[in-house]
C-alpha cells in the first residue's frame, strides 16, 4: 500500500505545549472514538490515516502510538500493513483489535483465523495484570469484534488475559514497550476500557493528564493573535454553535479587528435573528454587519417546490450575499464598495476595510474527513459557507480545527457563551424553507411554521427534554384538512411534529415524547395559530426516513 493522500496538518499549531498521542486509523468503526477517549483521559490525540508514514508521526513528537482496529484480516492481500519504522520511534505502542494482530504478526507471534468469530459482549479473564491491567478485576466483560485471533503473543511478550474465544486477549512486552488488546477499550460495553487507556497513557507513556478542551481556549487565543497580528478578520455568523464559538474566540483574541457578517435570509426561527444581533452586537459588542435579505430570498424561492432546487437556490444566494459583504470588507478602509441589490444592511460597531483573514468553524471531524482517511466512513456533504470570489484571497483562521463537537461546547461555555447557544440543536442552513414541503414557500407559511415551532421549543424546554433531543421541530406540508372549532367548520393546515434522538445525525430514532407534552403542544398550536387545525406526529426513524423532510 502506498501513501497516497496528504496527511492532515497537525490541528494544534506548533508551539502548543501539550502531550500528544497519535492514533493510527486502520479503518475501524470506532477509530474516532479512540481519539476522543484519549482526550477524555486528559491527553491530546490526533487520528491519522495508517499510511502517513513514521516520519509524519515522528513530527508530532508523540508520547505514544495507538494502532486502531480495522475490518481487514491481517492475511488479506490488501490488508493495511504495519510500518516497522513506527516501532523504531522509541515510544510505547498499543495495538487494539486489528492493531494488536498486526503487532503480533509482525513480531513473531501467531495469528490465525478462528473457527468462530467473537462479536459483541465477551468475558475477559486476566491471568497476569502486568502494567496495563493493574488494579483491574480478574474477571470482566469486554466488547469484541474479530475473527482473526492471536494464539501466541510476540516474542518476549507476556499473555495477560484470555477471553471466551481468544487464547490471547491482551499481551505486553514491558521491555519493548509494546502492548496489545483484542477487545475495544473505547466502547461503553467495556467497563474497564477507559482505565486501561488511562494506564497506558499515564503509566506507560508518561503523559501528563492535563489536557482539556476548555483550557485550550487560552492557548487558542494566543495562537490567533500570533497568526493575525494586527490584520483584519471577517466571519460569517449563523447563530449556530460552531460559528458562534469560533467568532467569540477570535473576538476575545483580537477584539474589533474582527467583523462578523450575519445574513438573515428570513428562513430562521422565531426571534433568532434578533437573538444573534443582541448577543453579538449588543452583549459581546462584536462589530456586526447584518444583511436583511428576506425579500431577496423569498423572491428567488418564488415558484420553487423541488427540494433540491430550493436548497441550491438558497445556497447560491447565501454565498453571493456573503461574497458581496466580504468584498466590501476586504476593500481598503474608506472604500464603501458596491451595495448589494435588494438587501438592507445594518451595521453595528466599526467594521473596517482591508480584511485579509476569514474565520471558519471547521471542526476536527471535518479535518479527519478531508485528510485522506482510510475510507471507513461515507462523508456527508457540508453546507458551510463555501465558495469565495476568485479575486480576493483570505487566509483561514480555524480556531476549532483540533476539536470535536462536544469539546467545542466546552470551549463555548468556558468563554462565556450562554447555555442556550452552546446547547442549541442543529438547524439546517436552508432553514425553514426545507420544512415547508409540497408547496411554495410564502411569508404566510413561514409565519405559521415559526409560531408552531416556537410553541414546540417552549414546551420541549419546559419539559426538560431539549438537550436530550438531537432535534425537535415542525414541518408544514401543503395539506389542509377539515376541522371543527367553536361550532364552525374550519379548513386549515396540518402541522407535523418531528423529534429525534441521535448521536451524529447519520442514524436517528424518533423520540418517544410524553403524551402529556404532545397533548399540550397540539392544543396550543391549534388554539394559538389560527391557520392550523390538526397536528400529527412523525414516527419514522432514520433510515429509512431522513431527519428533515426535504
Ligand atoms: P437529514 O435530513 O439528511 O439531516 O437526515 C441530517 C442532519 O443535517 C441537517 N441538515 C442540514 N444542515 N444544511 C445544514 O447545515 C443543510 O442543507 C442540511 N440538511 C440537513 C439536519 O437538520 C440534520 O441535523
Amino acid at each position: 500500500m502506498t501513501a497516497s493522500a496528504t496527511p492532515p496538518p497537525n490541528p494544534l499549531p506548533s508551539g502548543a505545549d501539550v502531550d500528544e498521542v497519535v492514533v493510527l486509523d486502520f479503518g475501524g468503526q470506532y477509530s474516532q472514538l479512540i481519539a476522543r477517549r484519549v482526550r477524555e483521559c486528559g491527553v491530546f490525540s490526533e487520528l491519522l490515516p495508517h499510511h502517513v508514514g513514521a516520519d509524519e508521526v515522528r513530527r508530532r513528537n508523540p508520547k505514544g502510538i495507538i494502532l486502531s482496529g480495522g475490518p481487514a484480516s491481517v492475511y488479506a492481500p490488501e490488508a493495511p500493513p504495519l510500518d516497522p519504522a513506527l516501532l523504531e520511534i522509541g515510544v510505547p505502542v498499543l495495538g487494539i483489535c486489528y492493531g494488536m494482530q498486526l503487532l503480533a504478526k509482525e513480531l513473531g507471534g501467531r495469528v490465525e483465523s478462528a473457527e468462530v468469530g467473537e462479536y459483541g459482549r465477551s468475558q475477559l479473564t486476566v491471568h497476569e495484570h502486568g502494567t496495563l491491567l493493574k488494579g483491574q478485576p480478574d474477571e470482566q466483560p469486554a466488547w469484541m469484534s474479530h475473527r482473526d485471533t492471536v494464539y501466541t503473543p510476540p516474542e518476549g511478550a507476556v499473555a495477560l488475559a484470555s477471553s471466551t474465544s481468544s487464547p490471547v486477549a491482551a499481551f505486553e512486552s514491558a521491555e519493548r514497550r509494546l502492548y496489545g488488546i483484542q477487545y475495544h477499550p473505547e466502547v461503553v460495553h467495556t467497563p474497564y476500557g477507559q482505565q486501561t487507556l488511562q494506564t497506558f497513557l499515564r503509566d506507560v507513556c508518561g503523559c501528563d493528564l492535563n489536557w482539556s478542551a476548555a483550557n485550550i481556549a487560552e492557548e487558542q487565543i494566543r495562537l490567533i493573535r500570533e497568526q493575525v497580528g494586527d490584520g483584519k478578520v471577517i466571519c460569517a455568523l449563523s447563530g449556530g454553535v460552531d460559528s458562534s464559538v469560533a467568532a467569540l474566540l477570535v473576538h476575545q483574541a483580537i477584539g474589533d479587528q474582527l467583523t462578523c457578517v450575519f445574513v438573515d435570509h428570513g428562513l430562521l426561527r422565531k426571534n433568532e435573528g434578533e437573538q444573534v444581533k443582541k448577543m453579538f452586537g449588543e452583549h459581546f459588542k462584536v462589530p456586526l454587519v447584518v444583511v436583511d435579505a428576506k425579500d431577496r430570498f423569498l423572491d428567488r424561492l418564488s415558484g420553487l417546490t423541488d427540494p433540491e432546487a430550493k436548497r441550491k437556490t438558497i445556497g447560491t444566494e447565501f454565498i453571493r450575499i456573503f461574497e458581496e459583504e466580504a468584498l466590501k470588507l476586504a476593500a481598503p478602509a474608506g472604500d464603501p464598495g458596491e451595495a448589494p441589490a435588494d438587501t438592507d444592511v445594518e451595521v453595528s460597531g466599526e467594521p473596517s476595510g482591508g480584511a485579509r483573514f476569514l474565520v471558519q468553524g471547521t471542526l476536527y471531524s471535518d479535518v479527519i474527513e478531508s485528510g485522506g482517511g482510510t475510507g471507513a466512513a461515507t462523508i456527508k456533504s457540508h453546507h458551510n459557507v463555501g465558495g469565495l470570489p476568485d479575486d480576493i484571497e483570505f487566509e483561514l483562521v480555524e480556531p476549532l480545527r483540533a476539536l470535536f463537537k462536544d469539546e467545542v461546547r466546552a470551549v463555548g461555555t468556558e468563554i462565556g457563551l450562554p447555555e442556550r447557544m452552546v446547547w442549541r440543536q442543529p438547524f439546517p442552513g436552508p432553514g425553514l424553507a426545507i420544512r415547508i414541503v409540497g408547496g411554495v414557500v410564502t411569508e404566510e407559511k413561514l409565519d405559521i411554521l415559526r409560531e408552531c415551532d416556537a410553541i414546540l421549543q417552549e414546551e420541549v424546554r419546559a419539559a426538560g427534554l431539549y438537550r436530550e433531543l438531537w432535534q425537535s421541530f415542525c414541518v408544514l406540508p401543503d395539506v389542509r384538512t377539515v376541522g371543527v372549532q367553536g361550532d364552525e367548520r374550519t379548513y386549515g393546515y396540518v402541522v407535523a411534529v418531528r423529534a429525534v434522538t441521535s448521536d451524529d445525525a447519520m442514524t436517528a430514532d424518533w423520540a418517544r415524547l410524553p403524551y402529556d407534552l404532545l397533548d399540550q403542544v397540539a392544543t396550543r398550536m391549534v388554539g394559538e395559530v389560527r391557520q392550523v387545525n390538526r397536528v400529527v406526529l412523525d414516527i419514522t426513524s432514520k433510515p429509512p426516513g431522513t431527519i428533515e423532510w426535504e
